[in-house]
Parts: C-alpha cells; sequence; structure tokens
C-alpha cells in the first residue's frame, strides 16, 4: 500500500481578510502550510505530498518544504474540488490519499496514524468532532426557523482518506452531477460509498476568521513545546 497526501492550497482565504492567502501567514514565524505539510513530511510511510497552488502562488517558493524531495505542485482550480482532482491526476489510482487542508496547521500525529490503520483495512474515513453547542437552522431573516437535532451532528474535518482512483471517479462524478462538494466525504456519500467518521481532536481547526490566529499560535507553541 503506498500512501500520499494531497493538500488544496490554492484558495485565496476571503475571509481572513489579510494580504496574503490563510495559509501563508506565519505561525511563530512558519508558515501556516508548512506545519499542516511537515506533518506528513514526517510520515515514512506517506510516499508523496501533492500541493494545489493558486496560478499566482509566489509565496510557495520562498518556504523550505518547496525543496523536499516527497514534494510536488500542481496549479489548482476555482474551487477546492478542482484543486484536489489536479493534485489527484499525479497520483496512481492504487495510492491511498489523505485529503489535508493546508489552513488545518494542529493535526496531530496520533490521529493521522488513526487514518492510516484504517486506510490498510481498505477503510474510507474522515477525521470528524461531534458537535458542541446547540445548532439552530435560520433562513435569510437571521431569525431562527427551528433547532436541529445535535445528537447526530459532526464537524467534518481533515485530513479524509481514501482509494485514489475511486475518490478521483467519484469527484469527477460528482461534478458532473452539480454536486455542491464541500469536501471530499460528500461526494463519496453520494455516490453511495460508506465512510467512517473517526473522532479527531477540536483542536484540529481550520484557521479561517482573523482570531482563529492566536489559538492555533498558542496550540503549537504548546505541541512543539
Ligand atoms: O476556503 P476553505 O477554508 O474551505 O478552503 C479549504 C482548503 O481548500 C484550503 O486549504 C484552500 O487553500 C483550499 N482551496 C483550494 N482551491 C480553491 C479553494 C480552496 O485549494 N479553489
Amino acid at each position: 500500500q503506498r500512501f500520499s497526501a494531497v493538500i488544496p492550497a490554492a484558495g485565496i482565504g476571503q475571509r481572513m481578510a489579510a494580504d496574503s492567502p490563510k495559509q501563508y501567514l506565519p505561525i511563530n514565524g512558519k508558515a501556516i502550510l508548512s506545519y499542516s505539510v511537515e506533518l506528513f513530511l514526517d510520515e515514512p510511510s506517506i510516499a508523496q505530498v501533492v500541493i494545489a497552488l493558486h496560478p499566482d502562488d509566489h509565496w510557495f517558493n520562498q518556504l523550505a518544504i518547496s525543496k523536499h524531495p516527497k514534494v510536488t505542485t500542481v496549479i489548482g482550480g476555482a474551487e477546492r474540488v478542482d484543486s484536489v482532482l489536479a493534485a489527484l491526476a499525479q497520483l496512481s489510482d492504487d495510492d491511498w490519499v489523505l485529503v489535508h487542508d493546508a489552513a488545518r496547521p494542529c493535526l496531530t500525529p496520533t490521529d493521522l496514524h488513526k487514518l492510516l490503520t484504517l486506510a490498510q483495512k481498505g477503510e474510507s474515513a474522515i477525521l470528524a468532532c461531534p458537535v458542541r453547542d446547540t445548532m439552530k437552522w435560520a433562513g435569510a431573516t437571521g431569525l431562527i426557523e427551528h433547532t436541529v437535532d445535535r445528537r447526530a451532528l459532526w464537524h467534518a474535518m481533515t485530513p479524509q482518506s481514501f482509494n485514489c482512483g475511486l475518490l478521483r471517479q467519484v469527484l469527477k462524478d460528482a461534478v458532473n452531477a452539480n454536486v455542491h462538494v464541500t469536501d471530499e466525504a460528500s461526494a463519496m456519500e453520494w455516490a453511495g460509498f460508506a465512510v467512517r467518521l473517526v473522532r479527531g481532536r477540536y483542536d484540529n481547526l481550520k484557521v479561517t476568521h482573523p482570531e482563529d490566529l492566536p489559538l492555533a499560535e498558542f496550540l503549537i507553541a504548546r505541541q512543539t513545546r
């Protein structure tokens, strides 16, 4: 079994309102993307890391990870799914692939290993956490319509782990069918394939809004101590 990682990093991070895309913002002097990628580079069973970049990207080549022999880059697309498909094109059908957000720098090796163990058994899986807050459904008015039963609700995180050939086919089919694909698992569900939820950590956060940055800084400082 050959394992590879795909890191979609072609987004521009509009919600962050920063000068550079969020994956390039520094945390304790190192880019968020570098943390997200190094975790895979440090894992001996991962043979290759394919990173999808924006066509105008001029930050990636300045990172030390860009010189790593296991790292390859591709030009991403308009949507996350296009970026993932561009990266998957570099891998062979038999590979097992873990797709991980560029902006999730706090993933732990323990959680990564949980997915690798399931992959060895051929199981598609994603890291996830049960939602903690009471969930409200609201329309455009901003008024609550109803409360959603949270007992079956999970936050979908990454990595998300699948056979490469299957994921590629399913993503292509979903795009052709105009399915709104916000993560890889949503395409697999749509196509009727089983995907296991693996209980991850709440602090595997995706740096999305400016207030996430100090949190990620704190978590990373604690991990490396
Ligand atoms: O915007 P969001 O946080 O959902 O993006 C998730 C990941 O997908 C980010 O790592 C972002 O860089 C990536 N992405 C991409 N290509 C796009 C849009 C987002 O690689 N066109």
